[in-house]
């Protein structure tokens, strides 16, 4: 039972500008909320030793080995122990809890991108989030050739794993993305995350507001 919080996810595709975005829209709200703001992010989550050892696993460049459904279950795994210890306790206090990146981040990488299908992992992520579905999601809707070269000119050192895919690969994310924001009209808003990062916090902001107006 989540109740009387309010959970909101940041997604898109890599390079997308949610983690600059959310650190700007933070530094906004915390003097706002105070304490009654949580932020984390997936894979891991805030406060959450077992999460962030799981995090290491996944994303950590050396096992390149992983079998694709191997993946698929660690971030459910990752999930299942961030939602129990981290976001449920925090939305049982009444908390706006902003996590960058949930549930839908598997069904569009794993599901649509690495093609185990999003049906398959919407089922597998069923049995690790019962039903903890995020109030609202922000989505980040950027042409992946732009989220690449973003990605490119800024993290020339970072090796991170699921960095290192095609164009054909961010293509199906985005496309996947898409789908489930199709399917899931009142929960996604979406942000023109093309535009210069100053216009994407202001929309950003805007859809804050109205959130926290409509639900506080
Ligand atoms: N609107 C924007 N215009 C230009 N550059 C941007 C914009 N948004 C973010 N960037 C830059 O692109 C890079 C990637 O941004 P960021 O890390 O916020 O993306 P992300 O969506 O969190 O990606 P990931 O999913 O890989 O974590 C950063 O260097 C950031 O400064
Ligand atoms: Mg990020």
């Amino acid at each position: 039972m989540k109740e009387s919080g309010i959970l909101i996810s940041f997604e898109g595709p890599d390079g997308a500008g949610k983690t600059s975005v959310l650190r700007r829209i933070m530094q906004r709200l915390t003097p706002i909320l105070g304490d009654r703001l949580l932020f984390t992010r997936e894979p891991g989550g805030t406060n959450n030793k077992t999460a962030e050892s799981i995090r290491e696993l996944v994303l950590n460049s050396s096992s390149d080995d992983m079998d694709d459904r191997t993946e698929v279950l660690l971030f459910a795994a990752a999930r299942r122990q961030h939602v129990v210890q981290t976001i449920l306790p925090a939305l049982e206090d009444g908390k706006i809890v902003i996590t960058d990146r949930y549930v839908d981040s598997s069904v569009a990488y794993q599901g649509g991108g690495r093609e185990i299908g999003m049906d398959t992992v919407i089922d597998i992520n069923k049995f690790a989030i019962e039903g903890t579905l995020p109030d609202y999601t922000i989505y980040f809707n950027v042409r992946p050739e732009i989220g690449i070269q973003r990605i490119k000119n800024t993290r020339m050192n970072e090796v991170n794993r699921l960095d290192e895919e095609t164009l054909a690969f961010h293509q199906r994310v985005s496309e996947s993305y898409l789908i489930i924001a199709n399917d899931n009209p009142e929960r996604f808003k979406i942000i023109n995350a093309d535009n210069d990062i100053d216009d994407v916090v202001e929309e950003t902001w805007q859809v804050i507001q109205t959130i926290l107006q409509t639900k506080l």
